[in-house]
């Protein structure tokens, strides 16, 4: 960083000529801001007040890409280039003899026409602005922040700063623009409308564009020249392959006889330093002093160069820190979160191209990342040649779905720089670029993975399922994504499958998983149908991401050990003492014990099950409902019936023949049922319908709430309730037939009253400090949620409000 020495005069002379502003008698036209740009600019000023240095950054990378878009536009029309040759963005910033602070940003890139400027400046054009609108209103304020840079509405920052911006573009020649005339744009930042006018200047400018900011009191700061270079080193200056100057004057001491090149500061000398001198005055101030020798003051003028060093990606990487990557990558891609990681690197694509690149991996994906989960097109590969910017749009299948979310810069050494983004589909350097960044991802992931496991954990909140997404997709590399994808299980966290594999028991052939969308790992832990498995020993993976089953389905198996939903028929732990035959005669055994049971359950629940059969899954349970070996599980079913609902769809009936429940004949309840059903008078000592009663709704209790419990829906949830009710009665030996009391207080009559919308609810509001949201005296003060509720009705029968400490007990 360059210590700048100056000592900066109040020069009102440092602006060229007559300033923008001065333009009494010049015919203007007068537009009205467009209604979102008006809101954005209310959102801008008021939520970015504590970020407002990001105005420069913002003024800088719009200049930057005006003069990209020239430098690209110049490759085929080299006319454009007239009237400024050098590629530059320039910075003055001065206090005037009234105080007031003005920066004044320059750029000589593409320009704009007074129709440009009134549409780039005074409309929203770009799609998603809407959106963009409706989540800064309702986002905080390092939220906006992101989101102004991401959708490139920089410009209004400027009010940040300034009571008034002024903009002069001159539009570059061209063939449908054979003579550019430069205009201003002009709005103050209370006003809802701008105005467009001539420069009375004239075309002062050769090209480009020019954005004068007149400061408000508070923001006088910005015109310190150790503050813009701050800001630029900070957050600009790698950004850019174009110098960015900023002009500064200091005074020095010269010897009054002496050769003015003696004085010359050295660092005069270093390239790009345009140097001005202007006499000011003479000070001989000699009284004390009297051998030194006679000096005056000069003021030296010069344009410093902010960012000397060539662009990050050109450098060695030892050269470059860790907050250079991180700026770069935040100016570049205008995201202002931190990126997780980078890699740079220079290869050879293998066709003679040669090349340097860094790939960078985000903090979070774009929301939109999900919503085409089909379309995959990359605008985050921006491919340079030879430094200068050619394209960020590689097209639509540039990278596969599950890795389009990483942010590239590439700058080729080889390539025509005509080439333009048709062209570069036929060549071969499109796919080899491909590949690469895929391998470069895939390495520097499986490094996260091996070196930080607080990264890594980052690195799974936001791409977890994109790894899932990938290994389905990405066949080719397929093998490495699957190592890239955790699972939680009922014994850790997260693992690796090859972790699981490792943990396998003797003799287990299968990974066993249980699935259950949008629930937690928590609560599948204590599922039924891992009980056995979990009591043993064994690890179950527990699915509960979006993906993880469209995961499993996809790929069967891992290292050729396939996937077991032990939800479903098929489970063997593989260290049965007994062969299968042994088995077998064992479970045949039983099922002549259970006879009575099982057929007796068979003819109750028939309704919702396919089958009744002996367990060998449950240990505490009594019993469960499972899917058929081929069948769905409660989780598909869920997401199938969503769309086919009903308890007789066609949906609903097939599901049912998928089910088999399962009963454990080691629960004594289960045990007890047995005893009581055996014990059922036949039809010929004489029925007794009572008892027979009170057993059918025991086994509708029983399958209803192993529904619930395997996660299926109960066909009647009142139904349900009911018996449950009565059931319960009986065990607490309470009347079975008694009515619960049902009278209430009726509503009192229709209220004529017109509703007072002043108050419209009558409720004692706590008081309310505008800019205090918590008042030491109100309830808000608590970290709970409080509601208002209606707990009480006084003697007169008014209900009385009583405040309501909700509690984590409380029903929503
Ligand atoms: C910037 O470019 C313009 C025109 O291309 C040139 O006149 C000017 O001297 C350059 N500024 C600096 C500081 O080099
Ligand atoms: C690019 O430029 C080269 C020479 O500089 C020329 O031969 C080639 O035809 C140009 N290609 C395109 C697409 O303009
Ligand atoms: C697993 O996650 C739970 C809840 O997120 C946490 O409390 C626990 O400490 C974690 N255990 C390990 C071993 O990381």
């Amino acid at each position: 960083m360059r210590i700048l020495r100056a000592l900066l005069l109040a020069v009102s002379a440092i602006a060229s000529g007559v300033i923008a502003q001065d333009s009494a008698g010049v015919p203007k036209e007068k537009h009205d801001y467009q209604s979102d740009v008006a809101r954005l600019r209310k959102i801008v000023i008021n939520s970015l007040y504590s970020h407002r240095d990001v105005f420069l950054r913002e003024l800088i990378s719009n200049a930057n890409d005006a003069l990209e878009k020239l430098r690209l536009t110049s490759l085929t029309d080299k006319e454009v280039l007239s009237g400024a040759e050098d590629l530059n963005v320039t910075i003055k910033a001065y206090t005037d003899e009234d105080g007031n602070g003005r920066i004044i940003i320059r750029d000589t890139g593409i320009g704009m026409t007074p129709e440009e400027l009134t549409a780039n400046l005074g409309t929203l054009a770009k799609s998603g602005t809407t959106e963009f609108l409706a989540r800064a209103e309702s986002t905080d304020t390092t939220g906006t922040g992101n989101l102004i840079g991401a959708f490139g509405l920089g410009f209004y920052s400027s009010f940040l700063v300034a009571n008034r911006v002024y903009v002069a573009s001159l539009a570059a020649k061209s063939a449908h623009n054979p003579e550019p005339v430069q205009y201003v744009f002009s709005s103050g930042a209370d006003e809802s409308s701008f105005e467009i006018y001539s420069d009375p200047r004239g075309s002062t400018l050769g090209r480009g564009t020019e954005i004068t900011l007149v400061l408000k009191p508070d923001a006088v700061e910005y015109t310190n020249p150790h503050k813009i270079t701050e800001l630029v080193d900070k957050h600009s200056s790698f950004s850019s392959a174009f110098p960015i100057y900023l002009y500064t004057q200091r005074t020095e001491q010269v010897p009054i006889d002496e050769d003015r090149s003696s004085s010359e500061d050295p660092k005069a000398a270093i390239e790009d330093i345009d140097e001005d001198e202007a006499i000011i005055e003479d000070i001989s101030d000699d009284t004390e002093e009297e051998k030194a020798p006679e000096t005056k003051s000069v003021t030296v003028e010069e344009w410093i160069h902010m960012n000397s060093q060539p662009p990050i990606w050109m450098r060695d990487p030892k050269s470059v820190s860790e907050e250079e990557y991180k700026s770069f990558y935040q100016a570049t891609f205008k995201d202002y979160e931190e990126p997780v990681a980078w890699h740079h690197f220079s290869g050879d694509s293998g066709s003679g191209v040669s090349f340097k690149a860094i790939i960078y991996v985000p903090s979070h994906l774009d929301d939109s990342y999900w919503q085409n989960p089909l379309t995959s097109s990359s605008r985050d590969i921006r491919l340079m040649v030879k430094r200068v910017f050619i394209t960020s749009d590689l097209g639509e299948d540039a990278l596969p779905k599950w890795a389009n979310w990483v942010k590239v810069v590439v700058d080729a050494e080889d390539l025509p720089l005509n080439v333009s983004r048709e062209t570069l589909q036929s060549t071969r350097f499109l796919k080899q670029l491909r590949s690469i960044i895929l391998k470069h991802i895939l390495q520097m992931l499986a490094h996260i993975a091996e070196e930080d496991s607080e990264k890594w954990e980052q690195v799974q909140k936001v791409f977890g399922n994109v790894f899932k997404l990938g290994a389905v997709e990405d066949t080719k590399n397929r093998e490495k994504l699957v190592g890239l994808t955790r699972f939680a299980t009922n014994q850790r966290n997260s693992t690796s499958l090859d972790e699981y594999l490792g943990n396998r028991k003797k003799g287990q052939k299968q990974i066993f998983y249980l699935a259950d969308m949008g629930s937690k790992p928590e609560i599948l832990a204590k599922s039924v149908f891992i009980e056995k498995l979990h009591a043993r020993g064994y690890e179950v993976l527990l699915l509960t991401e979006p993906l993880d089953e469209i995961f499993v389905q996809n790929l069967r198996m891992h290292k050729r050990v396939p996937f077991q939903d032990v939800a479903k028929a098929g489970l063997r732990f593989g260290d049965e003492d007994v062969s299968p035959e042994e088995e077998k005669e064992e479970e045949k055994a039983l099922t002549e014990q259970y006879k009575p049971l099982l057929d007796w359950l068979k003819e109750e629940v028939k309704e919702v099950v396919r089958d009744v059969i002996i367990s060998n899954r449950l240990v505490t349970s009594s019993c469960a409902v499972v899917a058929d070996m081929m069948g769905y599980t409660a989780n598909v079913e869920k997401m199938m019936s969503a769309s086919q609902s009903g308890p007789k769809s066609p949906m609903h009936e097939f599901a049912k023949k998928q089910r088999i429940m399962e009963i454990n004949p080691r629960s004594p309840l289960i045990q007890g049922l047995l005893r009581r059903v055996e014990q059922l008078p036949t039809e010929e000592e004489g029925r007794d319908l009572e008892a027979e009663e009170e057993l059918k709704e025991v086994a509708s209790v029983l399958i209803d709430g192993a529904l619930v419990r395997s996660g299926f829906n109960v066909p009647d949830s009142n139904e349900f309730f009911t018996i449950i009710d009565r059931v319960l009665r009986r065990s607490l030996g309470v009347s079975e037939t008694a009515p619960t009391d049902t009278t209430v207080k009726p509503a009192p009559p229709v209220d004529s009253e017109p509703l007072n919308l002043q108050d419209p609810l009558d409720v004692e509001w706590p008081d309310y400090v505008p800019g205090s949201l918590r008042q030491p005296d109100s309830p808000f003060q608590h970290e709970e949620q409080l509601f208002w509720d209606v707990e009480e009705i006084d003697e007169e029968g008014n209900p009385v409000k009583k405040l309501h400490r909700a509690s984590e007990h409380d029903e929503l």
